[in-house]
């Protein structure tokens, strides 16, 4: 049902996020894809959900053809520290007399989405490789995930007055490179990575079937086409299928009056839903259950575009 090799799972905080990454991972892998499932959520829950009892560092085999990676925000500072660090330290260090470490864990730590901006570039740097065939991306909750998706074209617009301003600034030292070019550099790595979002993510937004969800929807779309960003498909996750007391059946009639009007009004969004289960997911069993709900043609609401 997707049809890009990166797939981000964007949506609120607990709506099935990270389960609905890794049921689509185990389907994926299944069919002899390499598939890597990867988390940039600073409180991830990937690994527990595969059940593995604790972080692993670098992605790890959980299966056949099934990898996992799990990056917490202290490996996403040390990888945007080798492979950024000394040449935005070199930029700094002409204006600022700052000893380097400081620097770096100064600004991974204050600057507003640089991870954020890392973990785009890191994941094109993954796709670009083509060590997987298949990518499940497992966000930060949404809030979080816009400052990502934001973060590009904020650093693009921030960096446009620069060159004008620190043209005439020759550094060199390590690079021997003026300034400017630095700069623009840094330019084209921004633009490529709103692009890289823009054409080879499919972004999947998984949500449940209550008010405040749906009437989130239309700020998240309206946030997404402003970066020229759209959703591709929604997840409809923990739909009652049949109510079997008074309260169920409440609330899966409350629940359908919000699936109608999802329908209805995002109809030129393809849908797909997974029903509530009794039972925390959790295991390849489990998310095998998921997974069959997401994929089979039964459990199919995709109504194309
Ligand atoms: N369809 C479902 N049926 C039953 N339980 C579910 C279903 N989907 C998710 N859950 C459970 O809901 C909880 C939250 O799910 P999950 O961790 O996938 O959400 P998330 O959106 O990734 O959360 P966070 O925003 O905290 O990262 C988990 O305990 C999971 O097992
Ligand atoms: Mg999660």
């Amino acid at each position: 049902m997707f049809t890009k090799r990166i797939i981000l799972f964007g949506g609120k905080g607990g709506v099935g996020k990270t389960t609905c990454a890794a049921a689509s991972a185990v389907h994926f892998s299944r069919k002899g894809e390499r598939t890597l499932v990867i988390s940039t959520d600073p409180t991830p829950s990937l690994a527990d959900i595969f059940e593995l009892g604790g972080t692993p560092e670098g992605p790890l085999a959980v299966g056949e053809n099934l990898w996992l990676w799990e990056l917490g925000m202290e490996e996403i500072k040390r990888m945007w520290r080798r492979k950024f660090g000394p040449e935005v330290y070199e930029v700094f260090s002409a204006f600022v007399d700052i000893d380097y470490e400081e620097f770096t864990s100064f600004i991974t730590s204050v600057l507003p989405g640089l991870a954020e901006e890392f973990m785009v570039d890191h994941i094109r740097e993954l796709c670009r490789r083509g060590t997987y065939d298949r990518i499940l991306w497992d966000t930060a909750p949404m809030g979080q995930t816009l400052g990502l998706l934001r973060t590009p074209s904020m650093l693009r617009e921030h960096l446009r007055p620069a060159p004008r301003i620190y043209s005439r600034l020759r550094l060199g030292e390590r690079t021997r490179r003026p300034l400017l070019e630095i700069l623009r550099q840094w330019e084209i790595l921004s633009q490529q990575d709103i692009l890289f979002l823009q054409e080879e993510v499919e972004i999947c937004l998984v949500l449940i079937p209550e008010g405040l969800a749906v009437r989130q929807l239309e700020r998240i779309e309206r946030e997404l086409k402003h970066y020229g960003l759209r959703i591709q498909r929604l997840i409809l996750n923990g739909v009652i299928l049949r109510g079997s007391s008074e309260f169920l059946e409440e609330k899966a009639d409350q629940q359908r009056v919000y699936g109608s009007f999802l329908k209805e009004r995002y109809s030129h969004i393809p849908m797909n839903e997974v029903p509530w289960l009794p039972y925390e997911v959790k295991g390849l069993n489990r998310l095998s259950e998921v997974a069959e709900a997401l994929f089979s043609e039964q459990g199919r609401e995709d109504r194309g575009r």
